[in-house]
């Protein structure tokens, strides 16, 4: 039987674009001839009921950054029995199937209520991390990475003037993309990740044989997940012997309106998830390959690790 009513909700740490997203949900949905209701709080809200019916003028303004349906963390949802409750309140309002835009950890949510608890459900993921399997890029990644450059540009500046270096904390969790991509579209010395092991004394042997070729500045990027900006300066400040500055750029890489990128990403995540939905198509998470919308398993991307391209991290150091 064809799926009349279907909920949509943001879950973990935002990201740009996710209201896109759920424009493109709604406004699709209802011109698919779907009800489609906004679970709002991700999965606290679901197990609290906030779920609101959304018709097509409530989702305009996809300029807007976070996320209008709100965003929490829910850590009881781990457990079987907290998701089977999640799933009689679905039931009681009569959503049939999810649409769950968000993290890893979300969509091992979404993946649980789908195989476990007789909610089909479908993932977008939305994460400026990257850090999910299966899709090239995430929802809010390109924003987040215009953000650190835009920032990182203006540090080098007072960096230049006052010929020092900086040290700048980016976010990323246990994964290095943002620190990478940050470095490369800079042209920043280094990129410490947690895929790849430090080594200080090459590094600050590096930075001064740097500063004898006559660069004034040096910006090294650190992945939150490889080590804080205050361990690396204190590794770094002593070998160097020039001062250093600490940046951490913290939630700012989480805010702003999205990009163009961005929007187009979330618009086309958003249809094919209302495809998916109208195909019967469940248990899959909507994933960005090779410029095409794919629809990929659960089982097939979740649990894997995204590696990071070793290619570009090599690249980052014949470059800069
Ligand atoms: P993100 O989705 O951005 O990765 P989190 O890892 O914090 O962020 O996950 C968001 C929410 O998804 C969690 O607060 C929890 O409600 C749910 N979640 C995370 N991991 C799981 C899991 N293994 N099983 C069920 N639900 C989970
Ligand atoms: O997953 C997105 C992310 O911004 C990570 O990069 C970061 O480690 C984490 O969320 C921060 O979470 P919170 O908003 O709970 O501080």
């Amino acid at each position: 039987m064809a799926i009349k009513r279907i909920g949509v909700l943001t879950s973990g740490g935002d990201s740009p674009g996710m209201n896109a997203a759920v424009r493109a949900i709604v406004r699709f949905g209802i011109k698919s001839g779907l009800e489609v209701y906004g679970i709002y709080r991700g999965y606290a809200g679901l197990l609290d009921e906030e779920i609101q019916r959304l018709e097509y003028r409530d989702v305009s303004g996809m300029e807007k950054g976070g996320t209008v349906l709100r965003t929490a963390r829910c850590p009881e949802f781990k457990v079987a029995d907290v998701r089977n409750e999640a799933a009689q309140i679905l039931k009681k309002h009569e959503i049939e199937a999810l649409v769950v835009i968000g993290g890893d950890g979300s969509l091992h949510g979404a993946a649980f209520l789908d195989a476990d608890h007789g909610i089909p459900t479908i993932g977008i993921p939305g994460s400026i991390d990257n850090d999910i399997y299966g899709t090239d890029m995430c929802i809010g990644v390109d924003t987040c990475l215009n953000t650190t450059m835009d920032a990182i540009q203006k540090l080098k500046d007072t960096a230049t003037s006052h010929e020092r270096a900086f040290i700048v904390e980016v976010m990323g969790r246990e994964n290095g993309y943002i620190a990478l991509m940050s470095a490369i579209i800079t042209g920043s010395e280094a990129a410490i990740i947690p895929e790849v092991p430090v080594d200080y004394d090459k590094l600050s042997d590096r930075l001064l044989e740097e500063r004898k070729r006559g660069k004034i500045n040096s910006i090294i990027i650190v992945a939150e997940g490889a080590a804080s900006a205050y361990t690396v300066s204190r590794h770094l400040e002593h070998k160097i012997g020039y001062e250093t500055r600490i940046t951490i750029l913290g939630h700012v890489q989480r805010g702003g309106s999205p990009s163009a990128f961005d929007r187009i990403l979330s618009t086309r995540m958003g249809l094919h998830a209302v495809k998916a939905v109208l195909d019967g198509d469940f248990g899959k998470m909507i994933g960005l390959q090779a410029n095409n919308m794919t629809r990929v398993p659960y089982e097939e991307m979740l649990g894997k690790k995204k590696p990071i391209n070793m290619d570009l991290y090599q690249l980052s150091y014949i470059l800069s």
